[in-house]
């Protein structure tokens, strides 16, 4: 037998160098959210081991990432007041204002990121403002631009856009531009399928739908060309990093889009995943710890260069002790 493939698996030295994917820690992104009005933090029922944070609360999470070596965070926002255009979006004193403004002064080497989106901040939870029961698109765009370009001013780093309407890309860019800030890049959320694995996500925000679904904007789970088309369309508006959400049932689309695209490819493990590795790790059915390296290491293997995961502690530890990476 000449050719055994066995030779390269006789311990773990060899098994590391011949890796075919490697993660680092500086591709780790971790979502959090931040509530308005409350100190310290709550546990999110559905997401045992992540919180809303209060904004005294989230400085000691912060800490604790940095020191794990996490160094970019996507911040979510949970308003005391939610009304039909989602004012407490792109109010100046909002909470996702304050968050940032306070995070940067306090931490300037954390990279913060905001998720720009209506729907935490309206009263009927969808991702724009309507037209009697149509989210309506283009009247949408302005609040938008508004809510990314106010992020920036509190000292954002980054925006990412997941409202999924059209569009939005080269609205948010040209107010971006027209107001200085031309270096300030955007993560767009382009490729973003209309999921149930957002569920427990939209518990910690309170941010489900009140009445239809959001089927008219985020994509249809069938479709894999519709999301290569979403992703050229925020490419041509100015997007500088793509993003396929969810990830673990997306493995094939960010294959897709990470060869066909000529940018940096993110991906989203999001909250259902989250609940389910939680879920059956608490009943023993499997081997938690071992499952989110798995998960993680099989997204970057498909083509993301960038893993946003509620597990980014976590997996930032794994990867210090050697466990993957
Ligand atoms: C806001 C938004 C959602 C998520 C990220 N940004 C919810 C949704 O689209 O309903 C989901 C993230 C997660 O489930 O972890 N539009």
């Amino acid at each position: 037998m000449l050719k055994r493939p066995r030779r390269i698996r006789g311990n773990e030295t060899i098994r590391r160098m011949v890796r075919e994917t490697r993660v680092d820690k500086s591709s780790l992104i971790y979502p959090m959210f931040v509530m308005e009005g409350k100190e310290g933090k709550e546990e999110i029922p559905s997401m045992p081991g992540q919180y809303r944070y209060g904004l005294d609360a989230m400085n000691f999470m912060v800490e604790d990432l940095l020191k794990a070596g996490v160094s970019s965070v996507m911040l979510f926002g949970i308003p005391s007041h939610k009304d039909e255009l989602g004012s407490s979006a792109y109010a100046e004193d909002g909470i996702i204002q304050k968050a940032v403004a306070g995070m940067k002064e306090r931490f300037p080497e954390m990279y913060v990121i905001t998720d720009v989106c209506m729907c935490e901040y309206t009263s009927h939870g969808h991702c724009g403002c309507l037209n009697g029961n149509y989210v309506d698109n283009d009247s949408t765009l302005d609040l938008l631009a508004k809510t990314a370009l106010s992020h920036v001013q509190a000292g954002a780093d980054m925006v990412a856009p997941s409202d999924m309407m059209d569009g939005r890309i080269g609205t948010i860019r040209t107010t971006l531009d027209n107001n200085g800030f031309v270096e300030t890049p955007i993560m767009s959320y382009a490729v973003k399928y209309a999921s149930s694995f957002y569920g427990p996500f939209r518990e910690a925000a309170g941010s489900a739908p009140s009445f239809g679904d959001r089927k008219s904007y985020q994509m249809d789970f069938h479709n894999i060309k519709e999301g290569l088309k979403e992703a050229f369309l925020d490419i041509e508006e100015g997007a500088d990093i793509i993003m396929v959400k969810p990830a673990l049932s997306y493995l094939d689309v960010i294959r897709r889009v990470s060869e066909e695209i000529p940018l940096p490819v993110a991906a989203y493990s999001v909250s259902g995943e989250y609940a389910m590795v939680k879920a059956a790790g608490k009943l023993g059915y499997i081997e938690e710890d071992n499952i989110i390296c798995e998960m993680a290491v099989s997204t970057y293997r498909a083509g993301a260069g960038i893993y946003l995961t509620y597990f980014a502690k976590e997996l930032a530890g794994f990867i210090q002790e050697g466990r993957i990476g």
